[in-house]
């Protein structure tokens, strides 16, 4: 993203970690004209180690700077996820519009000793754009009540009760707390659903309001470590109310992202204009530490921008990609009236969109390369799919070659794709169901076929991506 790297699988347009392991998204926040980006790193090893906050910022959330490490593990513990706050009103003392981290440490010595609340929260501040931190001499803030995995804190400034609100994973509940000041906190509720009990370690939450023509409604997000729609992590969002204390679902759960490779996705805060961007690291820890990089390893997904509607099934969150990423778009192609079937050379770093005249209810796209390496994209009897079992290395874990399923209860009228060196996203209808996947051929892809029972379809656009 950020760089001229050259190695097989780097992504041109997805943010990647200059070298070495990443993982979640940290402390997303948005201050002084400026997006910050933290994330999980451990900078010793292409695996996950003790874990940093890497540091990156960017204007248009399209093109990044690469900055210097901003925290360091201490003898308090490992410096797991959490988030930044923007401390307007000088809540902590810190001094006015401080940036102040909310974090989890993680204790390897506790662990070793056989202790399993080896987890605590902690704060540490920067006046100085996020480029150099002072960790708060009384952490940790929050301290464990017995439980083994206790993580992840999300804060915001909640102005209908004038304080801080943290939402909190609890191994399998979401836990919410209140402080005035970001340094004493006060428990206020939990959130468990029942049905939910079933799905993996709850980790990385989010909670903030949204507006749908006027009406304000809340949004939680619950990323789920193992046993999500397609196996391993995902990220998962309730719609409902919250009154200050306690978080009320209106309906169950849906997942965000069909796709294998979209975890640990959580909101940038203070973003202008009350937007609301996700994003999501592009991994499952089914296989992370496993796929077939050197140099670095993980990618983010791009980031969306968030919208909520609502159909006869209730409420659900579009997302789309920015228009700032016009920017690094450039027309290779682009036809009307096309018929189908439907074959094109594509850049390796691209977009794709295409319109379908009325919607289908049978499309097949396939993308690969000239050894017959790709992936296939197929709707059918309302199940959207992603085969990857013969998209190219697949070795290097059993997890790896699946074909992942979305229902899609309408007809599809808009595909957009961004294909990158080694993944794909894929927005249908505006947004609407969205599935993310890696994939690691021994050749680029670069050849993308259409065809299904429509005649033809309308619009065809192939953008080249670089930056
Ligand atoms: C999610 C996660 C978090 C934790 C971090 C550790 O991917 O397991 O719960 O804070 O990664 O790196």
């Amino acid at each position: 993203y950020t760089g001229n790297y050259d190695e097989p699988y780097r992504p041109a347009f997805h943010f990647t970690p200059p070298s070495q392991w990443m993982n979640d998204p940290n402390g997303l926040v948005y201050h002084n004209g400026k997006y910050h980006l933290f994330y999980q790193y451990h900078p010793h090893s292409n695996v996950w180690g003790p874990m940093h906050w890497g540091h990156a910022e960017s204007k248009d959330l399209v093109h990044w700077t690469h900055l210097p490490i901003a925290l360091y593990p201490d003898e308090k513990g490992h410096i797991f996820s959490g988030s930044a706050v923007i401390d307007k009103n000088n809540t902590a003392g810190f001094g006015k519009d401080a940036m102040v981290a909310i974090y989890t440490y993680h204790s390897d010595e506790l662990w070793k000793q056989g202790h399993k609340n080896t987890e605590s929260q902690a704060i540490a501040y920067s006046l100085d754009e996020g480029k150099t931190w002072t960790k708060y001499k009384n952490n940790p803030v929050l301290n464990n009540t017995g439980e083994q995995d206790f993580r992840d804190p999300k804060v915001f400034w909640n102005d209908a009760t004038n304080k801080w609100i943290m939402v909190l994973a609890v191994h399998d509940m979401i836990r919410i707390f209140s402080s005035p000041n970001l340094k004493d906190w006060t428990f206020e509720s939990n959130f468990q659903p029942r049905e939910d009990l079933v799905l993996g370690v709850w980790e990385c939450p989010d909670l903030f309001p949204m507006d749908y023509q006027g009406q304000q409604k809340w949004v939680m997000i619950v990323n789920h470590g193992d046993k999500a729609v397609n196996g391993g992590s995902g990220t998962r969002y309730f719609v409902g109310d919250f009154d200050g204390k306690k978080f009320t679902p209106e309906a169950p759960g849906k997942w965000l992202d069909f796709g294998t490779d979209y975890y640990a996705a959580v909101t940038f805060g203070n973003a202008p204009d009350g937007k609301k961007m996700i994003q999501g690291w592009m991994s499952n820890w089914q296989y992370a530490t496993k796929v077939p990089t050197e140099v670095w390893r993980s990618a983010m997904a791009l980031p969306r921008e968030l919208s909520l509607s609502k159909d006869a099934n209730g409420w659900f969150l579009r997302q789309e990609t920015l228009s700032a990423m016009a920017s690094i778009k450039d027309s290779v192609y682009s036809s009307e009236w096309t018929a189908l079937p439907f074959k094109e050379t594509l850049p390796t770093e691209s977009e794709v969109a295409f319109v379908i005249d009325g919607g289908t209810d049978n499309l097949l796209v396939e993308i690969g390369n000239v050894d017959g390496e790709k992936i296939v994209l197929q709707l059918k009897d309302g199940q959207f799919s992603i085969d990857r079992t013969k998209s190219g290395k697949l070795d290097f874990s059993d997890k790896f070659a699946s074909v992942q399923t979305m229902p899609v209860p309408e007809k599809i009228v808009s595909v957009q794709l961004f294909l990158d060196n080694s993944s794909v996203e894929v927005f249908l209808n505006e947004g609407k169901y969205v599935m993310t996947n890696l994939f690691f051929p021994t050749e680029p892809y670069n050849i993308i076929s259409v065809a299904g029972s429509s005649k033809e379809i309308k619009h065809v656009d192939i953008n080249k991506l670089n930056n």
